[in-house]
Order: structure tokens, then sequence, then C-alpha cells
């Protein structure tokens, strides 16, 4: 069965945004709605825009200030049904619990009207200090749903070889997550 609507992903600046491509692939064998991803800075410097845009409707990065007439929080909350952050950093994490508005995709968190899915990317070490944890504890009982992240092999990009510890869900789970919120 496929499903539709307007989903809005936020990328932030884990190594692991090169994958984003594999799930929206995933995600465009059932979906037939509109894609639009939001890249960080630091997002965009791991997986250049053009090549986001070859799996995406839209991509919005900020970085011209000619397109903010069009593509602002509070335009994106507007337009979209549903806010996704895959993958979503310890930064970016700690941004959102501390209720802090310093890029794009954190300020359109604030503005969005119903709670935001995020999935965590980090490694084992980052995932578990207490100051990551305090934050995710936090991001929930503000009413986000944050996905834990399960124990698995993942190539890390920073060491440059497999490593079992905590990963994002698989494309398809993703997939089914989406369906889940959109449904
Ligand atoms: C090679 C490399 C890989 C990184 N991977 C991660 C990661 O998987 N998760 C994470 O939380 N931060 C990771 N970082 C650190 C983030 O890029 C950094 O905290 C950045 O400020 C995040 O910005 P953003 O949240 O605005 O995208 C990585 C940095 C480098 C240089």
């Amino acid at each position: 069965m496929t499903f539709g609507g307007n989903l809005l992903i936020g990328a932030s600046g884990s190594g692991g945004v090169a994958f984003l491509p594999m799930y929206l692939s995933a995600l465009r064998a059932e979906f037939t709605g509109t894609v639009t991803v939001l890249m960080t800075h630091t997002a965009t410097t791991f997986l250049p825009a053009s090549t986001m845009a070859l799996f995406a409707d839209r991509v919005v990065t900020a970085v011209d200030p000619a397109t903010w007439a069009r593509a602002n929080h509070v335009s994106l909350a507007d337009e979209h049904d549903l806010f996704v952050v895959l993958p979503a950093t310890a930064n970016t994490l700690a941004a959102v619990a501390g209720g802090g508005a310093p890029n794009l995709l954190t300020t359109t968190v604030l503005e969005f009207p119903s709670p935001v899915v995020f999935f965590p990317a980090m490694s084992g070490l980052m995932w578990t200090k207490a100051s990551v944890q305090r934050n995710v504890t936090q991001v929930r009982s503000d009413g986000h749903e944050v996905v834990e992240p399960a124990d698995g092999p993942r190539y890390d990009v920073s060491l440059g070889r497999v490593v079992t510890g905590p990963t994002p869900p698989s494309p398809p789970q993703f997939v089914s997550k989406v369906v889940e919120r959109l449904r």
C-alpha cells in the first residue's frame, strides 16, 4: 500500500548523513507524497545539497538569504505534515533540549505545530554520555519522539571501519516509522 503527505526531513551533521539517499530511495518505494530535506551547514559539508536534490523534491540549506522569503521556519512548518530529523546529532539534540534556535533546522523544530521525530546518530561513547542522555530525556519530556538507536554493526566514517554500537534504524524501519506517523 502506498501513502502520501508532505514530509520534512531535517539532516544534521553526522557523518552518517552520507547514507541518507538510501533512506530516501526506500521511502520512494512506498511514499507518493513530497519530500523536503532541510540540511544544516555541517550536513552539507558531508553530503552536497546537489546530491541530496537527486533524491528529494526540494532541498533547503538556508545559505542564500535570497531564498529566505520562500524557505523559512514559518513556511516550512506550515507546508509539511510531519517533521523527522535523520540523522540527529548530539549538537542538534542539545539545541532542541535547551529550546535553542541556532539554525533553520532547530528554529523549525520550535515552529513546528506537532511533535518531531528524532533519529540520533553518534558513537556509543557519545550516546551514553550523561549530558546527551539528559538532553534526550528533556526532548522526550517536551513531547517529541527520540527513536532509540539499536546496537548493531555500522560503517563508522570517523574511524573508516565497521564498528558495533548504536545505529539508527535501517531504511525499512525508518519507512515504517514514517508510515505510522503519517497514517
Ligand atoms: C567526520 C565527522 C563525523 C561526525 N559524526 C558525528 C556523528 O555521527 N554524530 C554527532 O553527533 N556528531 C558528529 N560529528 C560532529 C558534528 O559534525 C558537530 O557536532 C557539528 O557541530 C554538528 O552540527 P549540526 O548539529 O548543526 O549539524 C562529526 C564530526 C566529524 C568531523
